[in-house]
């Protein structure tokens, strides 16, 4: 399998951000191949362009984007194992004196540029593909277009990109594409029939930027790199799984995208399935992407039907929080003010296949909520023929911390040591920050840019994937949608409604 930092090996690529003036852009794109410059991982040459229709000139783009770039932590990278060697390295060197950050930033502007124009004017791309030529100088080069634009001008981007700014040069295309994947399944497949007329598969990376974190790469190392965990992976040990998505902040004037998707589209059916693609397929016949699509198709295709049933929304309301006032849902300047758009949701899925049958898979996600988390927790099932029944004995549980503070252990059963026979539950723990010296834990946008820009498909998601997720989630949406479903009230900051609670017990387990 390609290694991320093989990117060093380019030459001549050309980096077009659209929607440069955005969010994203700046919060998210930017920060990460500034990144890539600062770790030494950026391709041997390229030039960054921005795109967008605001009046901007390179300096204010600059900027704009400065406040949000990383800062250098300090970490000595020689004795780190988590950037090898440069491929253009010819020996050691010498030590030469650290850049500042304001001399990195300098530098990695240097290769920035901006340019203005529309979404859907052939000239403005036509001027665009000019511009992207004057910097390639006539030789073989490379495109990376990233769509970091909201989802009514994708397809008139994408198609313009690719009639008026493809490399003929012999380098390669490809074009990101940002979630939503569409709205629901027929949104989506007209979405993706607009992509296929201008960008081949290979071209098209959806990017899922939870793919991108570092304790969600780790799980088909942790599944498949490891004999012990491979037998207790089974129904006939799991109790239940849970993937839990949890942030404390609201929407924060976000309301305008959100309003129209909610936390099942923004968050659930994109995100957490992909996380439980990864913990419950089968182990692939290889590390490719082919092989790994198949094993996340085959699970997608044994998830049972689903229904309103099997859900619980909410929906988060003001709350004074020691003297401070916390505005709820409704408040929101760009939320409509009768809206029932769900900010919570929690649901049980099944999988009917040989590992899984009868195992509830317990997901939830949701804004306002008392904590930031994001984590994947096996319970397993009581000990059979139980010897210590004058104590508490809990269940074993493996938890997989995503953020913050990355880390996986196991709840195990220990005796407290000394002259006693009690027993404590204790932790097999591997928390990633105990290491953080000598490990290196990337930004998700800067590893998948990484993956982009050689053409790693593994960690993006395919057209097939998000079809079959949208299979499972439009009809549930869609009775959601015409029974007017309301979500339930919660206060923001709290655990999220108590029907969560009361969904889980109807499966005989808990939220841990
Ligand atoms: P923005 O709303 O900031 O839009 C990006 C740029 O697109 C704007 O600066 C604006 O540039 C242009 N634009 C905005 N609205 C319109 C419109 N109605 N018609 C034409 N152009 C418009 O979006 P974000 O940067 O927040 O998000 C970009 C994409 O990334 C979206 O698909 C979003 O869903 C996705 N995403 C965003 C996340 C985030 O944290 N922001 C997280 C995950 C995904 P100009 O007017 O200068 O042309
Ligand atoms: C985005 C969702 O995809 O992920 C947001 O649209 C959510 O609603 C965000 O806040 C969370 O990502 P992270 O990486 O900040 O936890």
């Amino acid at each position: 399998m390609p290694i991320a930092t093989d990117a060093r090996k380019l030459d001549n690529v050309t980096v077009v951000v659209l929607g440069a003036s955005g969010d994203l852009a700046k919060r998210k794109i930017y920060p990460a191949l500034f990144s890539l410059y600062q770790e030494g991982l950026k391709p041997k040459t390229w030039t960054i362009i921005g795109y967008a229709r605001s009046e901007l000139s390179d300096e204010d783009l600059k900027k704009r984007v400065t406040p949000f770039m990383p800062k250098p932590d300090g970490r000595d990278r020689s004795s780190s194992n988590s950037v090898p060697p440069s491929p253009n390295s010819t020996g050691p060197k010498k030590k030469e004196e650290p850049l500042t950050l304001e001399q990195k930033l300098e530098k990695f502007f240097e290769d920035c540029h901006y340019v203005q124009g529309s979404y859907d004017e052939q000239q403005d791309y036509e001027r665009l593909n000019k511009e992207i030529e004057k910097y390639e100088e006539g030789k073989k080069s490379n495109r990376l277009f990233y769509l970091s634009l909201p989802p009514n001008v994708f397809l008139d981007a994408a198609n313009n990109l690719g009639e008026f700014c493809k490399t003929k040069s012999g380098g390669w295309n490809r074009i990101v594409i940002e979630k939503p994947f569409g709205r629901d399944l027929a949104s989506f497949q007209e979405l993706s029939e607009g992509l296929n007329k201008s960008f081949n598969s290979h071209e098209i990376y959806r990017i899922d930027h939870f793919v991108g974190k570092e304790v969600v790469q780790n799980l088909n190392v942790l599944r498949f790199a490891n004999v012990i965990f491979d037998p207790l992976w089974h129904r006939s040990n799991i109790k239940c799984v849970q993937i839990i998505f949890k942030e404390q902040l609201g929407v924060e004037g976000r309301g305008g995208y959100f309003d129209h998707y909610g936390m099942i589209r923004d968050v659930v059916q994109n995100h957490l399935m992909q996380i439980l693609c990864l913990v419950c397929m089968e182990p692939p016949v290889s590390l490719s992407p082919e092989d790994i699509n198949a094993e996340k198709i085959k699970l997608l295709k044994a998830i049972s039907k689903i229904d309103k049933e099997d859900f619980v929304i909410g929906q988060y309301r003001a709350k004074n929080i020691s003297g401070k006032e916390y505005p709820g849902y409704l408040d929101d300047e760009t939320v409509d003010n009768n809206s029932i758009t769900e900010t919570f949701a929690a649901c049980v899925l099944k999988i009917k296949n040989r590992r899984w049958d009868g195992v509830p898979i317990l997901m939830k996600a949701g804004k306002a909520l008392d904590e930031k988390v994001l984590e994947v927790r096996i319970q397993f099932k009581d000990v059979p023929g139980n010897l210590y029944t004058e104590h508490k004995v809990s269940p074993n549980e493996l938890v997989i911390r995503i953020q913050p503070d990355e880390a996986i252990y196991f709840k195990i059963m220990n005796k407290i040591p000394g002259y006693t026979d009690r027993l404590t539950e204790s932790l097999l723990d591997f928390t990633y920050k105990d290491q953080k010296k000598s490990i290196n834990i990337p930004e998700a946008y800067a590893r998948l840019m990484c993956d982009v820009l050689i053409g790693n498909e593994n960690n993006f998601i395919s057209e097939e994937e998000l079809s079959l997720s949208w299979k499972i989630f439009d009809p549930v949406l869609e009775q959601m949608e015409k029974l007017h479903m309301t979500p339930e009230p919660y206060a923001f900051g709290s655990r999220g409604p108590v029907e969560a609670d009361y969904l889980a017990a109807r499966h005989g387990v808990k939220w841990s």
